[in-house]
């Protein structure tokens, strides 16, 4: 076996690992912490202005050195250097991954298949702010001469995830006169919902989907050409009315969308990592081209910064491998993503696509079955209101979740002793859970003893600490890029193709032949299991397609 198709396992690095979790899975973070008076400064790292406090997490020196030097025995360096240089790493669809492209400065150069894409990427880039800056001037109208005022993404996954988590977290910026919604299920009260209270003249919709084929996408998209050609009846108005993002501009043509009307991006972006592609043309409208490049530029200075730092300084290489290490040594499942801040609601939902559809992968990049645990399962909800709901379970229940705290020390929204208050329950929540508190300690506080080990909080539960000053779209940008790149640490480690996608295939033909069955007449033979068959039989039924099923 070659050094290149060893499994990660086998590197001398997981040996010691293995070894070395045998010390440490029973030291405590109350004795480490005790042992090192400096630790918290010891093990944070800052970057680009982000500031990562990882010192309650279950590790020593020892633990960071035998990371770094799996990362380094797994080829990490030179993984990194193949990604920003455009080579094919997403092997099983042949493509290269570039999303660091579209954050490129202009004057740099990155060849794909011969061609430089930076000045590709800047003219798609000057298209969305010259179309953005007609749409917030009111200079583009409708087809009955109103200014365009709702402006609807329909696109769904990476086509719709990111855009509402950008224009979320960027709300604070945005144009507040202008009406934005996000259409992406294909249950109809979606786009129902969406679209109420909307007037058809000052609607505008950008149809966002790299394929231009997706089933939700274009169910969503038809149903509104039909909304606005029976509301508007104007032969103008699906030029006025419908713009696209894909990189299939033929499809988009066939649809009915002027050519002029596509703002393109390329195959070597994935749907997960698009945000920042021509698929954030909702985002550029919302909060406008310079913010938009400030966004940009904050993905590029994590870029910079992952590209160049050293391991043990480098925070996406970190994160990556302090997840791996509760991952595959502690065997903990999931990932908390736990953001004090009101604008990141949508920031778990958004990581869940991100890092699930890149890592949930059970075979390695040539083929073999896997012989370890690949991506954990991530989830969250902001800020204190998960304290009153779901932190019970982190605290003291039987299951270990590492937790990743994101906070910011500039509110953007001051008002009275709030942001305090916030950040105080951050700051507590990770000290709670590192040092918990002792049957001696409960106690002490005169507590009846038959209560006490119900009021005892063991601790020793893991968490890193992300800070930023404040929550500006270079910020936002910084803190996306973090994550891709961890999520790239693992994917690397793990030797799974993190860029594609099969997993999402097997049901999306299931449900295309399923749908004729639904919509059959009378007549109707069905040839599932017998669950799926009498599933179909009840709907059926309910919806009066009584016999021959
Ligand atoms: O089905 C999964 C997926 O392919 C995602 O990877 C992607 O982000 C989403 O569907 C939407 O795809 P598209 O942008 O091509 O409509």
């Amino acid at each position: 076996m070659s050094a290149a198709s060893q499994p990660p396992t086998e590197r001398p690095a997981w040996k010691a690992l293995e070894a070395h979790y045998q010390s440490m899975q029973n030291r405590h973070l109350r004795q480490l912490f005790a042992d090192d008076p400096e630790r918290g400064e010891r093990f944070a790292v800052e970057a680009a202005g982000v500031y990562l406090d990882y010192s309650k997490n279950r590790i020593t020196d020892e633990t960071i050195r035998l990371l770094v030097q799996l990362a380094d025995e797994c080829g990490l360096r030179d993984r990194i250097d193949a990604m920003f240089n455009g080579e094919k790493i997403n092997v099983t669809e042949r493509r290269a991954v570039l999303h660091t492209a579209l954050r490129a400065p202009q004057r740099q150069s990155i060849v794909v298949n011969g061609e430089d894409v930076v000045p590709q990427v800047h003219a798609v880039l000057d298209k969305m702010a010259d179309f953005s800056c007609r749409i917030r001037s009111g200079e583009w109208k409708g087809c009955t001469g109103k200014p365009a005022r709702n402006i609807i993404n329909i696109g769904i996954g990476g086509s719709e995830l990111g855009p509402v988590m950008a224009y979320e977290a960027l709300r604070y910026y945005s144009r507040r006169d202008l009406t934005f919604r996000f259409i992406s299920n294909i249950d109809g009260t979606d786009f129902v919902e969406a679209m109420h209270g909307l007037d058809a003249e000052e609607t505008l919709f950008i149809i966002s989907s790299k394929s231009f084929v997706t089933l939700e996408t274009m169910t969503n998209a038809s149903t509104a050409r039909d909304w606005v050609l029976k509301t508007l009846q104007h032969p103008g108005a699906i030029s006025r009315h419908f713009v696209a993002v894909s990189t299939n501009v033929g499809k988009v043509v066939k649809f009915g969308i002027d050519a002029e009307n596509v703002f393109g991006f390329w195959d070597w972006v994935g749907g997960r990592y698009s945000m920042d592609s021509a698929i954030g043309l909702s985002t550029m409208i919302a909060i406008g081209p310079e913010n938009f490049r400030a966004m940009l530029d904050g993905f590029h200075q994590m870029d910079e910064h992952f590209r160049t730092a050293p391991f043990e300084r480098n925070l996406p290489a970190l994160m990556g491998l302090l997840g791996l290490w509760y991952n595959n040594f502690f065997g903990a499942q999931t990932v908390a993503v736990l953001p004090y801040e009101r604008y990141l609601k949508r920031f778990p939902a958004y990581l869940q696509q991100l890092t699930m559809e890149s890592n949930g992968k059970h075979v390695t990049l040539d083929g073999a079955e896997v012989v370890c645990q690949t991506g954990p399962i991530y989830w969250g909800e902001p800020g204190t209101n998960g304290q009153h709901s779901f932190y019970q379970l982190i605290h003291q229940g039987t299951k270990l979740i590492p937790c990743n705290f994101i906070g910011f020390s500039q509110p953007l929204n001051p008002l009275g002793r709030h942001h305090d208050l916030l950040m105080a329950n951050l700051f507590a929540q990770a000290e709670a859970l590192a040092f918990g508190k002792t049957p001696q300690e409960v106690s002490a506080e005169g507590i009846p003893a038959w209560q006490v080990p119900h009021r005892t909080f063991e601790g020793n539960r893991p968490s890193s600490t992300i800070l930023l000053e404040r929550l500006t779209p270079a910020a936002l940008g910084k803190l996306v890029a973090l994550y891709e790149h961890s999520v790239f640490t693992q994917g690397t480690i793990w030797k799974i193709d993190s860029f594609d996608q099969w997993g999402v295939e097997l049901g999306k033909a299931l449900a295309a032949r399923i749908i004729p069955e639904l919509e059959a007449g009378a007549n109707c033979q069905l040839k599932h299991d017998s669950s799926t068959n009498a599933l179909i039989r009840r709907y059926r039924r309910s919806r009066g397609l009584l016999q021959g099923s």
